[in-house]
């Protein structure tokens, strides 16, 4: 039966994840900028008769909203009779999300179309008969021969295709306030000590936390970069394919990593969201932040400019590779309005709409034909490093374990930060990789 063992997945993936499903918080519905004639997306024929359209993000922080109007934009002057409704609940990097849509799939009310992460997120969805397969788009469309191979076989199962890619995010990304590391001296990082050096310098001088930190995810998000850092790209994917041992001295060292650098992050970061966080570095109040490369779009819609008031360099230990996330959308199997949720993948996969999307969110579009010259400096860097680096999925955006294993790696790194047991923490990874994932 597996769309009760959907449910089961859905209930043993996190006790926070159960609390949040009372947490719904539906965002307004914005309109975006008006595309020219010529920017129009594929049209699906015959145009949907569907009054309206709910489609369910977690995009609600600036640059994230910006980068949704954008694209909703491009979709209402494609289809003006569609009404949107954007059922965007906000916080935790969608965790809060997925369990409202977790409570819509129990009562059999999917949205018409929602935000998945590409790789194993969507697997456990696609299992369960809960997603329709998209390859027929992607025939019509032609976007097998645009989007990259790596991409297509994280939404596949079995030949049947199950999202559109919209845009790919880069997780190891350190962003740096300029200002404060040229008044103190401290020259880019490339290694982990060098790194925790800096941080030891800008405490000495007086900043009680350089490093921000925000909500427990960030946590997760911060240690994959540090796994990543201690293992390289090749043990690193090891880990969720069971080739490389949890108990190994390189995830110690990742986890002793962990430790030292927490001593300099803000005490309230429990409290506070990513982009709260990342305000932190802009205002002066931290110097570092390891965020995924929305944090650019987030800048960006705050009107801050690159390399003056932020800047960026890869997770040090790290260049060189490009821990990748791609959020996509999907057909759900009984979609209320199905032609609406065929026109919005449309507009998602096409060239236009993903140009309009992608420049805004921090994020390079998943199409290979985007227009380079309309991106950001950063997005251009990461355009080239895209096509250059060693590709590794990241934790806690989905792409290499499920929600399931992503949960109980999160839940046993907060118990870390309560008791600072490494050896347990230690333990508790390798266990998780057995209950969750494919260790024996
Ligand atoms: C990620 C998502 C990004 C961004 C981020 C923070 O999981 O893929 O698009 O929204 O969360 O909200």
């Amino acid at each position: 039966m597996p769309l009760l063992k959907f449910f089961s997945f859905i209930r043993r993936g996190s006790l926070l994840l159960a609390a949040l499903l009372v947490l719904l918080i539906v965002a307004s519905a914005c309109l975006g900028p008006q595309p020219t004639p010529e920017m129009l997306a594929p049209t699906v024929t015959p145009p949907p008769s569907d009054p309206e359209i709910e489609v369910f993000t977690w995009w609600t922080a600036a640059g994230e909203v910006e980068a949704l109007d954008a694209l909703v934009g491009v979709f209402q002057s494609r289809y003006p009779g569609i009404d949107f409704i954007d059922a965007a609940i906000a916080g935790s990097a969608g965790e809060n999300a997925r369990a409202a849509l977790a409570a819509r799939l129990q009562d059999y009310r999917p949205p018409d179309s929602w935000q998945a992460h590409a790789g194993q997120e969507i697997a456990p969805y696609a299992d369960a008969g809960l997603l329709e397969p998209i390859n027929f788009l992607f025939e019509q469309y032609g976007w097998l021969a645009v989007l990259p191979p790596q991409l297509i076989s994280l939404i596949s199962q079995e030949g049947n295709i199950y999202s559109m890619p919209v845009g790919i995010h880069r997780a190891n990304v350190l962003w740096y306030n300029p200002d404060l590391l040229a008044q103190n001296g401290i020259a880019l990082p490339t290694t982990q000590a060098e790194f925790l050096a800096a941080l030891e310098t800008l405490k000495v001088a007086g900043m009680e936390a350089p490093l921000a930190l925000a909500e427990p995810w960030t946590d997760t998000h911060l240690f994959e970069t540090l796994l990543l850092a201690a293992l390289g790209p090749k043990a690193y994917a090891g880990l969720w394919t069971g080739v490389t041992d949890w108990n190994s001295p390189d995830v110690m060292a990742a986890i002793e990593q962990f430790t030292a650098v927490l001593g300099y992050v803000n005490a309230d970061a429990n409290d506070l969201t990513w982009q709260q966080a990342a305000q932190r570095l802009s205002d002066g109040q931290a110097a570092f932040y390891v965020m995924g490369d929305w944090a650019d779009g987030y800048y960006r819609s705050r009107g801050l400019t690159l390399s003056e008031d932020y800047d960026w360099t890869p997770v040090p230990g790290t260049s060189g590779v490009f821990q990748f996330l791609a959020d996509s959308f999907v057909l759900p199997v009984g979609a209320a309005h199905r032609q609406a949720a065929i026109a919005w993948l449309t507009v998602a996969g096409s060239k236009v709409g993903q140009d309009a999307f992608n420049t805004l969110k921090g994020s390079i579009p998943a199409r290979r034909d985007a227009d380079r010259q309309r991106y950001g400096a950063y997005q251009q860097a990461a355009m080239s490093d895209w096509n250059t680096n060693a590709l590794v999925g990241s934790l806690s955006h989905g792409v290499v374990a499920t929600d399931a294993w992503r949960s109980e790696i999160e839940e046993a790194l907060q118990q870390f930060r309560a008791t600072g047991d490494a050896a347990v923490l230690q333990a508790t990874l390798a266990a998780a990789c057995r209950t969750s994932g494919p260790c024996p």
